[in-house]
This record gives C-alpha cells, sequence and structure tokens, in this order.
C-alpha cells in the first residue's frame, strides 16, 4: 500500500465498498430529503465554515488529508467553493476512493492524490499535513478503535496544524431519528463532542474548541445567517470539534 498507487489495493473489502457506487451522503431517507435537495448542500455547510475559519485555504499551499473522504465530496465541494489547497484523500474503502476519480468534474482540475487505509493506519509521513479533516467518519469507527484514528490524525499533522472533526450532533433528536432509519448508518455508534475531545487529549496537548453548525435546513439559502449566530448553541445537527497541534509558527490559522 502506498500514496502513489492508492486505489489498486486489494485488502478485506471494506463495509463501505457495498455504497461505494450509489452513495449519496444519506440522502435515500425522506426526512433528509425535506431538509436539503442534492447531499452537496449538507457538505457545502461544513465546507463554507472550513473556508471562513481557514482562509489561507482559497490562497493555495496548505496541505490538506481529508480521512475518510468517502467518495471525495468534503473536497470536491472545498475546490467548487473556491479553496486552492493540496488535496489528499484516503479511506478504508477503496469501492468509495474510486469513485472520488469517477465524480471529479474535469473543470476542478486535477484530481486529490488518494490512498487507501488499513485500519487506522495511512500511508504517509510524520507532520506532513496542515490540515486535516475527519467528517461524518467516527460515528463508524468501532468505540475501541477510535483512540487509534486521533492518534494517526495527530501524527501526520505538522507542528501547528489543524485537525477538523465533524460529526452527527446526538443531543439533536432529528439527528437520531434520520440516523436509526439510514441503511448506510446501521453501525453507527454516535459520539458527542466531549467523547471527541476526550479521546483527542490522550492522544496529544491540543488547544480545542468546538462549534455546532445545520440548524437550518441546507437546503434553504436565505437562512445561512441564522446559522453563524448560532454556532455556539449545542443542538445544531452537526458539529465540529477543532484541534490545534502544538508547535509550529505563532498565530498559525485555525481561529
Ligand atoms: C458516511 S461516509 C462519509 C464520507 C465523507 N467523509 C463525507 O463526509 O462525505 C463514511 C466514510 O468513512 C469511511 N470509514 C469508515 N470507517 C473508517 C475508518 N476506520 N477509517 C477511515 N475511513 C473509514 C467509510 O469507508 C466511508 O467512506
Amino acid at each position: 500500500m502506498n500514496a502513489t498507487d492508492p486505489v489498486s489495493w486489494s485488502g478485506e473489502p471494506a463495509e463501505f465498498d457495498d455504497y461505494a457506487a450509489e452513495y449519496r451522503g444519506g440522502l435515500d431517507n425522506p426526512i433528509k430529503r425535506l431538509m436539503g435537495s442534492s447531499p452537496d448542500q449538507f457538505i457545502a455547510v461544513k465546507a463554507r465554515w472550513l473556508l471562513r475559519r481557514e482562509p489561507e485555504l482559497a490562497a493555495g499551499g496548505l496541505a490538506v488529508l481529508d480521512y475518510g473522504c468517502g467518495v471525495g465530496s468534503l473536497m470536491r465541494v472545498l475546490v467548487g467553493l473556491g479553496a486552492r489547497a493540496d488535496f489528499t484523500g484516503c479511506d478504508i474503502s477503496t469501492g468509495m476512493l474510486r469513485q472520488v476519480e469517477k465524480r471529479w468534474p474535469a473543470a476542478l482540475g486535477k484530481t486529490p492524490r488518494l490512498a487507501p487505509q488499513q485500519g487506522a493506519r495511512t500511508p504517509f509521513a510524520d507532520g506532513q499535513f496542515d490540515i486535516a479533516t475527519i467528517s461524518a467518519v467516527l460515528h463508524h469507527v468501532p468505540v475501541d478503535e477510535r483512540p487509534a484514528v486521533y492518534a494517526e490524525l495527530g501524527r501526520v499533522l505538522k507542528p501547528g496544524g489543524r485537525l477538523y472533526i465533524f460529526e452527527h450532533n446526538p443531543r439533536n433528536p432529528l439527528v437520531r431519528y434520520v440516523i436509526a432509519r439510514t441503511p448506510i448508518d446501521r453501525n453507527a455508534i454516535l459520539l458527542d463532542p466531549t467523547e471527541v475531545r476526550h479521546g483527542l487529549l490522550d492522544a496529544a496537548r491540543y488547544d480545542l474548541d468546538t462549534d455546532y453548525l445545520m440548524f437550518m435546513p441546507p437546503g434553504i439559502a436565505v437562512l445561512r445567517g441564522v446559522d453563524r449566530l448560532l454556532t455556539w448553541l449545542p443542538l445544531g445537527a452537526q458539529y465540529v470539534v477543532t484541534a490545534r497541534k502544538p508547535g509550529g509558527p505563532a498565530g498559525q490559522g485555525g481561529r
């Protein structure tokens, strides 16, 4: 396994290989379809938040890893919204990684570098990335394997690098309702920001903060401003824990 010949790796098929070709970000759920008509509308809430938090993404030059990238939606939407970073995606499902290449529009330029994982481990050197994102992945990782994921994310980040963990918020009743009725989530074990923060702090001395996202249906653009006012309220459908790795130049991004 290496990061230059990624999608040809043939290990055990991953659970998510079965969903890859038809993957639509859980939009097979009718309740979720009431909130937005395309998976990208949900991803764009996270992408816009990230572009506000990391304005340097638009300038180019940052190395960004999307861990558990699935079909590459977050990277694709970020690039569509103006991000100019050097993107790499990894996933335990080679079926998902193949979809990244298939679904990447030529108009967005070169596809991200892609690499398969074996368990938590990625084929990247220590301290390689300025930013790592992990979006809607941890709830699929068995609880006893989560510490290895936190450790791996910390390992590949540069000193001063930023880790963004986006997750479904179990405190939001609608989220719990939808997850319980979505086939791809049949093995999901949701986790709250406290679990994420404790898991991260067991791995490294991060500086942490949490924002809540997606209070309003992502499909209704005029309500976006409301979401931006409520990031402190622990009831959004999503949350994001930001973890800044110690070290690196002072004043580096992430706030
Ligand atoms: C719900 S999808 C989310 C995909 C993408 N991050 C997004 O936001 O659209 C979950 C992804 O996590 C991947 N995954 C599950 N367990 C994983 C693990 N232990 N390490 C890395 N990826 C994992 C799956 O293969 C799948 O692609």
